[in-house]
C-alpha cells in the first residue's frame, strides 16, 4: 500500500506516541510535512520535548517548534498551539539556529493563549523535579511542570501578555508570592523579555481561528504529537508522568479541534524495544531496577563513558545472559540517549499489556512501529501478560504505579533476525518480525500500518 491509500479521505491527521516518548514522532511529522500536510501542529507540552530528524548525515533536534518548520519556504503553515508551554528565550534560540540553516519563518504561528515558560518555573523545576533519587521523577528539568501549576492554578502568563508589558508586570506582581525561593526582579524581567517579545510579536495570533479556517477551505492538517501515552498528565502512569494531556484528546484539544474530528490518528510504537527516561515504573526494563538505578545516575556523558568502557564488547553483551549487560547494549547500539537531556534512556522488551491500553485510549488508530531495525540476529522478546505479586496473571494493564512496579512480565521469545535497515517493503521484512507484528496487532487491536526500517526518511515500510 502507498502513502495515497494511507491518506485517502484524510483531512486532519495526529502523530502520536503510544509509549513513554520518544519514539520517532519527528520522523514521522517530518515525513508527512514533506509529502502531504499543508499545515503542521503541535498542541501540548514544551521544551522537553525533543524530536529528532535525520536528513542524509544531518540531524535536527526540535523542541517547541513542529518538525514541519523545514517547509516553511514551501508555503506550509507551523503552529505552536493553545494547549504548550513556551519558553520564549528557547523559542528564539531555536529559531535562530534554525534560520542560520536556511529555514524560514514566513508561515510560523504562536498561539497567543500558550503559556509562558518563566526563568522561576525553570529554577523551580529543576530544584524539585529534576532529580530521580529517592522515587523522583526527573523531569527535563525545562519548567513544564511549574508553568502548566500556574496555568492551572489561572494566574499563568500567557503569550498574549507579552504583548503588553503593564499586564505582564500586573500579573507578575501577584504571583511573586508563589516563588519565594526565586529573586524574581520584574524590572529585570522586563528589560531581558521586552526584546523577545518584540521578536515574537508578528507571529502571536489566535491560531484556533486560524486551524478552523483552514479546515474549511480543505487544507490538510497533521497534528505533531509530544511525549507519549503513558506520560500523560490524564492517563499516564501517573505521578510518573508530565504535566500536559499528551493523548490524542490532549493533543486535539491543545490546537483547538475535537478529536472527533481527527480522521486519523497513527500511534508510534517502538518495537521490538522500548524505551524510557526519567523515573517512574517499566515493567520490562532489561536489568530491572539495576538498569533504573545506574540509569538515573546524575553525572558524566554516558553516551562517551559507555562508548568508552563497554564499546569493544558489544556483541559479546547483545547475547549475554545477563540483562542488563543486553540493556547496555542494545541502547549503545540503538544510539537511545536523550535528545533534550542527554540522559542513557532505560530499555526494555515492547510491552504489548501497555500497548494495548495505549490503544484503547488513544485509539482508534493505526500503528507505526519503530526501531526494528536496531536488531541484528538477537532474539526478542515481546511482553503478553503480567504476572502480579499474588501470583495471578493478567492481560490487562493496571494503571498503578505501585502495582505496576512488582509487576513480573511474561513474554513471548521471537527468533532473531537482520538487515532490514532501509527495507521499503513490508512484504519483504523477514518472516520472524512479521509473524510478531502479527501477533502484536491482533493482541493490541489496532492494525500496523508503517514500519521504519531506519531514522531517515526514506527507510520506510508501509504496508
Ligand atoms: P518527546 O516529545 C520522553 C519525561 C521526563 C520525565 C517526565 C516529566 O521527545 O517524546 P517534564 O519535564 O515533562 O516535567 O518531565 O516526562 N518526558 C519525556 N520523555 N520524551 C519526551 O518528549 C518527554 N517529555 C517529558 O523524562 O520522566
Ligand atoms: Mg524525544
Amino acid at each position: 500500500m502507498g502513502l495515497q491509500d494511507l491518506l485517502k479521505e484524510i483531512q486532519i491527521l495526529a502523530v502520536v506516541c503510544n509509549q513513554y516518548g520518544d519514539t520517532g514522532k519527528g520522523k514521522f511529522s517530518d515525513f508527512f510535512a514533506s509529502q502531504w500536510a499543508d499545515i503542521i501542529a503541535r498542541g501540548t507540552g514544551g521544551n522537553n520535548a525533543g524530536h529528532t530528524v535525520i536528513i542524509g548525515d544531518k540531524q535536527r533536534v526540535f523542541h517547541l517548534i513542529p518538525a514541519g518548520i523545514t517547509y516553511d519556504k514551501e508555503g506550509k503553515t507551523n503552529i505552536l498551539g493553545n494547549g504548550m508551554v513556551i519558553d520564549p528565550f528557547v523559542l528564539i534560540k531555536e529559531m535562530n539556529t534554525l534560520y542560520e540553516e536556511g529555514v524560514s519563518f514566513n508561515h510560523l504561528l504562536i498561539s497567543d493563549r500558550a503559556n509562558v515558560v518563566m526563568f522561576y518555573h525553570v529554577e523551580q523545576d529543576k530544584a524539585e523535579n529534576a532529580s530521580q533519587k529517592g522515587g523522583g521523577i526527573g523531569s527535563t528539568g525545562r519548567g513544564i511542570g511549574p508553568a502548566y501549576t500556574d496555568k492551572v492554578a489561572r494566574r499563568g502568563i500567557m503569550m498574549r501578555d507579552l504583548l503588553h508589558m503593564d499586564i505582564l508586570v500586573e500579573k507578575i506582581e501577584k504571583l511573586k508570592k508563589y516563588y519565594p525561593q526565586q529573586q524574581i526582579n520584574i524590572d529585570k524581567i522586563i528589560a531581558d523579555i521586552s526584546p523577545v517579545a518584540d521578536r515574537l510579536k508578528p507571529f502571536i495570533t489566535d491560531t484556533v481561528d486560524f486551524l478552523h479556517d483552514s479546515i474549511k477551505n480543505g487544507k490538510r492538517i497533521c497534528l505533531e504529537g509530544a511525549q507519549g501515552l503513558y506520560l500523560s498528565l490524564e492517563h499516564g502512569i501517573y505521578r510518573y508522568v508530565t504535566s500536559s494531556d499528551c493523548s490524542t484528546n490532549g493533543t486535539a484539544s491543545g490546537v483547538g479541534i475535537s478529536a472527533k474530528a481527527i480522521d486519523l490518528t497513527l500511534g508510534v510504537v517502538k518495537f521490538p524495544f522500548m524505551t524510557k527516561v526519567g523515573g517512574g515504573p517499566f515493567v520490562t526494563e532489561l536489568g530491572g531496577i539495576r538498569s533504573e538505578n545506574y540509569c538515573s545516575q546524575e553525572f558524566g556523558n554516558r553516551k562517551d563513558d559507555e562508548k568508552n568502557i563497554y564499546g569493544g564488547r558489544l556483541n559479546e553483551m547483545m547475547n549475554s545472559s545477563d540483562d542488563f549487560e543486553k540493556g547496555i547494549a542494545l541502547r549503545m547500539i540503538a544510539g537511545e540517549y536523550g535528545a533534550t537531556t542527554a540522559r542513557p534512556r532505560r530499555i526494555g522488551w515492547t510491552d504489548a499489556v501497555a500497548a494495548k491500553y495505549a490503544v484503547r485510549v488513544n485509539g482508534p488508530m493505526k500503528l507505526i512501529l519503530t526501531k526494528a531495525d536496531a536488531l541484528e540476529n538477537n532474539d526478542f522478546n515481546i511482553c503478553y501478560n503480567y504476572i502480579m505479586s499474588d501470583g495471578s496473571s493478567t492481560q490487562k494493564f493496571v494503571n498503578d504505579s505501585e502495582v505496576l512496579r512488582k509487576v513480573i512480565p511474561e513474554y513471548k521469545i521471537y527468533k532473531g533476525y537482520s538487515d532490514i535497515r532501509g527495507e521499503t517493503q513490508f512484504e519483504k521484512l523477514p518472516s520472524s518480525l512479521t509473524q510478531s507484528i502479527i501477533d502484536f496487532e491482533k493482541f493490541v487491536g489496532a492494525e500496523v500500518s508503517i514500519v521504519s526500517t531506519g531514522p531517515e526518511m526514506i527507510q520506510t515500510a508501509l504496508r
